[in-house]
């Protein structure tokens, strides 16, 4: 072809990359890798090894060692050994380390994405401008936190050993997304990789060993699901940190569940990707090809459910279809392909089975006339319109080039399909008017939203999920605080297990002692739902006694309707969140207030339970514990990042949701406020389960609500027995997080119960709190836990 034909096809040939670098590197190796573990390589224990292949033409690669149960725990003790000297550096000294890791990812940068292409399947001109590049920026941003970590956490510990556990998408950066802020922490780590694609992990433990890393801080052990099951259940691990399939995640959260182990959870998504009438076509075309067929849609976070509004849809799809049959599918080491190879042959049969179903389910399938290669894993970008909101292609990740296609009429038909999804990863919103894009914005249930862009990642914006999309999150300022804990409460002493104190409460078994000073049976309160005062489903109630055994009231026994009633109040009750957080402080405030002007009766009623000395303190510091959340209200503001990109990213600290409590049985009303107050003060409506010790709190705590203007169903108070009640709300679908301070039984209960739905959990890991110390029981952790962070991207300039 001559170039002047050239000019009027616009026709190019292929720009292959060349590979010989990174096959040099694995002939280095014999094509065969053992196990990094303590700063050398091992075979496996059991002697046993898989094969990674090139999914572009399905050759071996390499042969990799499965780890095994031998090999996890040699290399969780190598972590454990390395883990005092490494914590114990100063941060200048970590800070360095890091640098290097960052320095040497970019000098091996051209190696590491050509070998990222060849055993994930992902066109070069991803892994080379995308992926390693973000890799390195990763590094040198936890270079700087390492360094800062000290001066800014100054009460903070690193959790300690990590296990790790990453998917095949974005292996490296997977990798560096866990690797950085754990190591800047002060943790030492046990990662392991993909069975699809462990190779870049294993030339970043020779980088690792370049930089001089100090043995054992990095381990990887490869491997398949059982060795991550084997690292997930090692006792010796203090946090698993986990991306990949919300099935998977769901069973770490069961496997976890009765230890200590800190989690965090990075899962699957079904995204929005929501374009508005008055958006810029062209531009949100463009935006789709990186939101969906970028790394053949097998991200996360992949804008896999198209929402246009109904008066653009069909310019809109046939502009889509004309995209679509200019996308170049082929070897993805070739540099000008678009799409490269599905990962694994597993994985293509899983898009095609779920393709054909959409297609049964009513879907019109449309794909450009391509050529496939005829070796390798391919499969054509595909456009499905006609997608009826409940057909598993709507509901489900697919995780291939797959997009779903829907209408809507308004911005608000907009945002409740874009929410109908058990997800919560991302969205984007196109929209050239600025307002309706971030009011949509604000409404979306998601940790992401771009305005306006897609796909755009900084080290700077933490990432992560809302509901079954996980959570905690990567990256900023938040992504570090998954790696350490407050030192006092990692040291706190454990509660003794609370048995004996439920059963002092079971009707009739405390002896009646009488005396002269004996006051008549004076209360009798009643649950506080939607506002109201509220009897129990049950009919039932349960006595309430003084430690002596003197009987003090009788308390509603609240069984699971009343649970269930509370959170519909609570639901009914969201405009709370949206309530200013001016208006939110003024209310609380008003609280302190009526409680202050009540601390003469409500001392001496708290006091038969409690004793003078600490009713009277409770009372007194409960007072200040209201003004210290009043004062937060309007305090604890998101940030704004300045990624290296022309956009700003605001992120936000928004409320949970709708949170259950079970409050801590020793500070009847103190514990109360100390963790009531946190949800309400940031906009979470509460269903809370008072302390079983002295559940006629609830009646001194309504009054108090009740005259402070709080809006009906913010806060719900159901008494009765917690184990019973936490396993209502545990299980409750409309439930969003659970609060859970009890002995160690009852909260891996909490843990263990709320797998379901994949609520975010926050316990006292049955340690004890000091809650008449301010210092530990209020402020900037509990708000943290009573947040999550969403980061919208905005992009500026023409
Ligand atoms: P997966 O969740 O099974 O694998 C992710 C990682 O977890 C891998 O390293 C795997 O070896 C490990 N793993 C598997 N079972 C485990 C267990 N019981 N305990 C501990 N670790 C375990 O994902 P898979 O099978 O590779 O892909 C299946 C689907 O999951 C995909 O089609 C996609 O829908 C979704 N997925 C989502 C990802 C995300 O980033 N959200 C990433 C990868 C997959």
């Amino acid at each position: 072809m001559s170039i002047a034909e050239k000019f009027v096809t616009m026709e190019y040939g292929p720009a292959p990359e060349d590979p010989k670098e990174a096959g040099a590197w694995l002939e280095r190796h014999g094509q065969r890798f053992g196990l990094f573990i303590g700063g050398m390589w091992q075979p496996p224990a059991a002697g046993e090894y898989f094969d990674t292949i090139d999914p572009s033409n399905g050759e071996k690669l390499a042969a990799v060692a499965q780890g095994g149960v031998a090999d996890i725990d040699a290399a969780v003790r190598a972590a454990r050994a390395a883990s005092p000297k490494w914590r114990g550096l100063a941060p200048h000294a970590r800070a360095r380390y890091l640098y290097a890791l960052a320095r040497l990812v970019q000098k091996h940068s051209r190696l590491l994405a050509v070998l990222e292409t060849m055993d994930n399947g992902k066109p070069i001109r991803e892994s080379r401008d995308i992926d390693i590049p973000l890799v390195a920026r990763h590094f040198y941003y936890h270079a700087g936190w390492a360094q800062l970590v000290e001066q800014e956490f100054p009460d903070y510990e690193p959790c300690g050993v990590v296990g790790q556990i990453i998917p095949w998408n974005f292996p490296l950066l997977m990798l560096a997304w866990k690797i950085a802020p754990a190591l800047a922490t002060g943790n030492t780590v046990v990662l392991k990789p993909a069975e699809f694609t462990p190779l870049t992990a294993l030339l970043f433990a020779e980088l690792c060993q370049e930089a001089g890393l100090p043995e054992g801080v990095v381990n990887i052990v490869t491997g398949d699901g059982r060795t991550g099951e084997a690292l997930v259940k090692h006792p010796d691990v203090d946090k698993i940190a986990f991306t990949g399939s919300t099935e998977v995640g769901r069973a770490i959260r069961s496997a976890t569940a009765a230890s200590h182990k800190r989690l965090s959870l990075e899962l699957g998504g079904k995204s929005p990707f929501i374009i508005f009438e008055d958006a810029d076509l062209d531009s949100a075309v463009e935006g789709l090809v990186d939101g969906i067929w970028f790394n053949q849609g097998q991200v996360c976070c992949a804008g896999s459910r198209l929402l246009m509004q109904e008066s653009i849809a069909e310019p809109l799809i046939a502009k889509i279809r004309d995209r679509m049959s200019s996308l170049r599918i082929g070897p993805p080491l070739d540099k000008a392909i678009d799409i490269g190879a599905i990962v694994a042959r597993v994985q293509l049969d899983r898009i095609e089975r779920m393709v054909a179903q959409g297609v049964a389910d009513g879907a019109t399938c449309w794909q450009p006339q391509v050529v496939l290669p005829s070796r390798g894993f391919y499969y054509p970008p595909t456009l499905l319109s006609n997608v009826h909101p409940t057909s598993i292609v709507a509901q489900q990740e697919i995780f291939g080039p797959v997009l779903a296609a829907m209408t809507f009429r308004t911005p608000k038909e907009a945002v409740e399909l874009a929410n109908n999804t058990v997800y919560g990863l991302a969205s984007c919103v196109w929209s050239e008017n600025i307002n309706v894009a971030l009011h949509v914005a604000a409404q979306l249930k998601a940790g992401v939203v771009w305005v306006n862009c897609t796909n755009l990642f900084d080290a700077a914006c933490g990432f992560g999920g809302y509901r079954e999309s996980g959570y905690g999150r990567e990256g900023g300022r938040e992504g570090l605080l998954e790696y350490m804990e407050p030192a006092w409460f990692k040291h706190a002493q454990v509660l003794p297990p609370a048995k004996a104190l439920a059963t002092a409460q079971v009707p009739g078994q405390a002896e009646e002692r009488p005396d002269a000073s004996t006051p008549a049976i004076d209360r009798t309160v009643k649950l506080y739902i939607g506002g109201k005062q509220a009897r129990p489903d049950s009919g039932y109630s349960m006595e309430v006694r003084s430690p002596d055994g003197r009987l003090l009231g009788e308390a509603p026994l609240g069984n699971r309707k009343d649970i269930r009633n509370a959170v519909e109040a609570a639901r009914k009750a969201e405009s709370w969140a949206r309530a200013t957080a001016h208006n939110r402080a003024q209310i609380l405030y008003y609280c302190a207030e009526n409680l202050a002007q009540r601390q003469s009766e409500i001392v001496p009623r708290l006091a038969a339970a409690v004793g003078e000395k600490q009713a009277s303190a409770e009372v007194e510091l409960g007072i200040a514990r209201i003004f210290s959340y009043a004062a937060w209200a309007d305090k604890f503001d998101g940030a704004v990042h300045n990624p290296p990109f022309r956009n700003i990213s605001i992120a936000m600290n928004e409320a949970i949701g709708t949170v259950g409590v079970i409050c801590p049985a020793e500070a009847p009303l103190l514990g109360f406020l100390s963790l009531v107050l946190p949800l309400l003060a940031v906009g979470n409506t509460v269903i809370a389960v008072p302390s079983e010790k002295y559940p006629l709190i609830t009646g001194d705590l309504y009054q108090l609500f009740d005259t402070s203007d709080l809006p009906g169903g913010a806060i719900n108070i159901v008494t009765g027995y917690a184990s019973q009640l936490l396993k209502t709300l545990a299980e409750h679908d409309d439930v969003d997080g659970i609060w859970c301070y009890g002995d160690e039984a009852t909260v891996s209960a909490a843990k263990a119960m709320s797998t379901g739905n994949l609520k975010q959990v926050w316990t006292n890991e049955g340690r004890a709190i000091d809650w008449f110390n301010p210092k530990l029981a209020e402020g900037r952790w509990f708000l943290e836990h009573a947040t999550q962070v969403k980061n919208i991207w905005v992009p500026y300039g023409e």
